[in-house]
């Protein structure tokens, strides 16, 4: 067991988060081009990059983070053609990624030369661990001045690509283990330099890089923050939370009700180490709960067959929402339920088209992601009589009256527990003309 690491204290007494419930999207930004490219064991080429773009573009992300245009001639390439193909929607606002480094800043610029907008998102990591270790023992002075060196070179070259409207944002790296009150210093730092204004505001995204803490307490971090920046009218406040704890959505679920405005994340999570955080996740969870996203998910399959070929990263089988298996069904007693619940459906709708979903077991209507639950229901050898009799009636019209269903249950299910493996619609078809072939059946 390693040492613990005790919670850094957040002073809150008052903190209004548990009372808060989510009623509007955020603002939501993709790093998939960025974050999650660079945590591929092989990145992406240049032509996937930007089918990818392409698709967070239909998928209708405003705010894209496309690369580090300034770390690899790939990434500053890639940039440039998606400006001199004219290939960025009028309505969508690159983002590029920066450390506060002269030089690298100074290459940034060039590449970002001629698009309409452009978010420049600078960065120092700011916990002590980060600042004992990486940058040597430097003293929170040395690393709060980075910060704003950094913003003002970015100030003093927006003149010089005058067809580009640039936007600022600033990232405290590793602010989910820095101390509150040095976080504070340094955002109210590139604030002052910055002069953002309710018309023009610039944006403080606070990196839950690794998460040393619950989400509780992420929240209160984001809600101290949201209360102590300068300027907050003037400011855009981001989240930008991994998974290291599992708990990626969780954070920023509870970052939002504790007054964040914008979502950092990615296509099922992809990202370092366990991942950034799911956006698909977070954005259908608000759906669930009747709130428009701007996303749109109702193709989940195809979006993730491009994912996963451009990424060469798998989706797994009970990942929410888009896992092969999250509207499957195999508890014979679920099965159950679901058939009354899809049957009780079918009828309530015909008077009511909007009712609201309604299906024990199912979360969503698997229809609204372009799933279905026709193949909802399999069959092993843990199902009960409701499953089989279900696939019979739906799959292949065999209305079994009641009376039937355990005696066709047992004989069904007996034979996949002999098999020891799932049994596929057809073969039940099959399995019950064998078993059945003498007995009279009212056909529907
Ligand atoms: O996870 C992180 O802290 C980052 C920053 C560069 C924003 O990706
Ligand atoms: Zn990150």
């Amino acid at each position: 067991i390693s040492k613990y690491r005790p919670f850094p204290p957040v002073q809150l007494p008052d903190r209004t988060w548990p009372d808060q419930t989510i009623t509007t999207a955020p603002i939501w930004c993709s790093v998939d081009l960025r974050d999650g490219n660079q945590a591929l064991p092989q990145p992406m080429s240049v032509e996937e990059k930007l089918e990818f773009f392409d698709l967070l573009c239909r998928v209708g992300f405003k705010q894209i983070e496309v690369g580090f245009p300034s770390a690899a001639d790939t990434e500053f390439n890639f940039l440039r053609r998606l400006i001199d193909e004219n290939r960025i929607p009028e309505d969508v606002t690159i983002q590029v990624l920066v450390q506060t480094r002269e030089h690298l800043i100074r290459r940034t610029f060039e590449a970002i030369d001629g698009a309409k907008r452009a978010i420049v998102h600078i960065y120092n990591s700011t916990s002590p661990l980060q600042r004992r270790v990486t940058f040597s023992d430097a003293t929170r002075e040395q690393i709060r001045d980075i910060a704003i060196e950094g913003a003002k070179l970015v100030k003093e070259l927006v003149p010089t690509i005058p067809k580009t409207e640039v936007v600022l944002q600033y990232s405290p790296e590793s602010f989910s283990d820095t101390e509150l009150d040095f976080a504070l210093e340094c955002c109210n730092g590139v604030i002052e330099v910055w002069q953002p204004t309710p018309e023009k505001k610039m944006i403080i995204n606070l990196p839950d890089t690794v998460q040393w803490t619950t989400p509780n307490i992420h929240a209160d971090m984001i809600e101290w923050m949201c209360r102590h920046l300068k300027r907050r009218e003037s400011l855009i406040v981001s989240l930008h939370t991994h998974n290291d704890r599992g708990t990626g959505t969780a954070a920023t679920e509870l970052g939002l009700m504790a007054g964040a405005d914008r979502v950092e994340g990615t296509l099922f999570g992809n990202g370092e180490r366990t991942g950034n955080l799911d956006i698909v996740n977070v954005a259908l969870n608000m759906n669930s709960h009747g709130i428009p996203t701007g996303l749109d998910f109702s193709d989940l399959t195809a979006l993730r067959e491009v994912y996963e070929r451009v990424t060469r990263m798998t989706v797994g089988e009970r990942h929410p929402y888009a896992g092969e298996l999250v509207f499957t069904a195999f508890s014979g007693s679920h099965q159950d339920a679901i058939k009354k619940g899809l049957d009780r459906r079918e009828k309530e709708i015909k008077d009511n088209p909007e009712i609201a979903w309604g299906v024990p077991y199912l979360t969503i209507d698997p229809q609204d992601i372009g799933r279905s639950y026709e193949a909802i229901i399999r069959i092993n050898s843990q199902s009960g009589k409701g499953g089989i009799a279900y696939i019979l009636d739906r799959e292949h019209g065999l209305d079994l009256p009641k009376t039937m269903h355990p005696q066709v249950g047992k004989r069904i299910y007996d034979l996949a527990d002999e098999l020891g493996r799932e049994l596929t619609p057809d073969e039940i078809r099959d399995a019950f003309h064998r078993l059945f072939a003498n007995v009279e059946l009212p056909l529907s």
